[in-house]
């Protein structure tokens, strides 16, 4: 498949590695945010976004040019590498160059004042794109490292009313390289302008490029994912979820890691969703998540109910003290009265707040396997907190298990009355990947007014 466009010639010149295409000027949304000091005391800061480079199109570092125009060719089409120009991980990163984005028309992602939205289906000129994951920088080349404590809190307003079961619209945190690893591996040229450097808790290996080489070692296209594949290599650290949310469902759950920076992995020995065995990496990849319907209060979340997730509404996130000691406290805000989490109803577990001991109880309760503490738990998830992580605001279908860990009953082979079993309103046969992406091409998440400050400074 080729891209044919007019460009002067001048524009062929590109340095060798992971490299930067020019056939789209890079420009960056603006996104403003508040720092705050206190309550009624905040500065704007004028943030930007960018698109991971995962979502970019990647090609030839030259073109062939016929007269006034150059064609590429595609180093990546659907779920397939092409193998001659990367026959391996390092000639992929030498041959092959990551273009910029036409944020709107592309990729569905518009930026206007304190807002962000992100549509989940977006028809463009060349192709049909499926969801996004961007992240705020602090200038052009640089992600804002977010420091998340001991003892500050986190608030952003999200509508999500036109999310529907199978979706998420995930705004979370990762302890990412602040410059997207180009000062630690030579071959990435592209940096953070172009969106690289992505590591999560689930080690992903779904990542075209990981340290300035490509994956192409080892890939293997997904079976239900067009778009996708897992590669030989994954990208892991920690990962701290303020918001996993559809408007049936919503969890917050921080997810530790024994390394918490961008450490690549190799195969199955990363562990998470994409490796054979769940728990065989650095970090945990189930976390320790609180989910109001999970934890027993069917009442609280949704439409109509006492978060009403049919308008917009404020998400507080509170990290208070530090190590083990780490407590995560929640607080909704919604026609202008502040909501406090729900409380537990499942026996054997207490609070409205992530804790230590909530998870011990919780894990314990629900009899699921308890890797978190295993990786750090609390004290290593403070430490990645208080170090700087990168803020993402992502909105994804899932074709691993269709979301239902999120908003439906799962394992869907047990019973929902079973303690931690039943997630959420969702039928067990919804979230299918190509029904959401056909029936619900419409969605969208919105993310407006984010804060960050001491205790209390944010809201109320
Ligand atoms: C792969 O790249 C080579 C070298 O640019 C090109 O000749 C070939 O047509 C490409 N293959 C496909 C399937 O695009
Ligand atoms: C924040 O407000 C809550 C609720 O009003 C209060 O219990 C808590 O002590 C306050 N925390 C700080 C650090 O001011």
């Amino acid at each position: 498949m080729y891209r044919a466009l007019t460009v002067a010639s001048s524009l062929l010149a590109v340095a060798q590695g992971q490299l930067v295409g020019t056939q789209q000027t890079e420009t960056h949304p603006g996104m403003t945010w508040q720092q705050c000091t206190a309550k009624g005391s905040c500065t704007s800061k004028n943030g930007k976004v960018v698109i991971d480079a995962n979502w970019r199109w990647l090609h030839t570092k030259t073109g062939l040019v016929t007269g006034q125009d150059i064609s590429y060719t595609n180093c990546y089409t659907d779920n397939n590498w092409n193998t001659t120009l990367c026959t391996d991980n390092k000639a992929c990163a030498a041959n092959c160059a990551v273009d910029g984005a036409d944020y709107t028309g592309t990729y569905g992602i518009t930026a206007s004042g304190n807002s962000l939205q992100l549509k989940f289906v977006t028809k463009g000129s060349y192709s049909t794109n499926i969801g996004s994951r961007t992240y705020m920088m602090r200038d052009d080349s640089t992600y804002e490292m977010f420091k998340l404590g001991p003892n500050v809190e986190f608030t952003f307003d999200v509508d999500l009313s036109n999310l529907p079961c199978g979706l998420n619209g995930a705004l979370y945190f990762v302890s990412m390289d602040s410059d997207g690893g180009l000062k630690k591996y030579s071959t990435n040229k592209a940096g953070a302008k172009y969106g690289t450097g992505y590591c999560d808790a689930q080690c992903p290996r779904d990542l075209k490029f990981i340290n300035g080489e490509g994956n192409v070692e080892g890939w293997t296209p997904s079976s239900n994912d067009p778009n996708a594949g897992v590669g030989g290599h994954g990208s892991c650290c920690a990962e701290m979820d303020i918001w996993e949310a559809n408007s049936v469902s919503t969890a917050v759950t921080p997810h530790a890691c024994s390394t918490i920076g961008q450490t690549r992995c190799d195969g199955d020995s990363c562990g998470g969703t994409y490796s054979g065995d769940r728990y065989a990496g650095l970090c945990d990849p189930d976390g320790c998540d609180y989910n109001s319907y999970r934890m027993g209060d069917k009442t609280f979340y949704g439409k109509g109910k006492t978060v009403d997730t049919s308008k917009k509404f404020t998400v507080v996130t509170q990290f208070i003290g530090t190590g083990d000691a780490l407590e995560i406290k929640r607080f909704y805000v919604q026609g202008g009265k502040t909501i406090a989490n729900s409380n537990s109803q499942i026996a054997g577990v207490d609070g409205n707040s992530i804790t230590t001991k909530f998870c011990d109880q919780q894990k314990q309760v629900f009899g699921d396997t308890y890797t978190f503490k295993d990786k750090g738990g609390m004290a290593n998830m403070a430490k990645a907190l208080e170090g700087g992580m990168v803020l993402v605001m992502s909105l994804w279908d899932d074709h691993y298990s269709n979301m239902l860990w999120l908003d439906s009953t799962y394992p869907t082979d047990k019973d929902a009355s079973v303690p931690g079993i039943g997630r959420g309103e969702c039928e067990t046969t919804s979230g299918v990947p190509a029904d959401v992406e056909s029936k619900s091409a419409s969605a969208s998440v919105t993310y407006s007014n984010i804060k960050l400050g001491p205790l209390n400074s944010t809201f109320g």
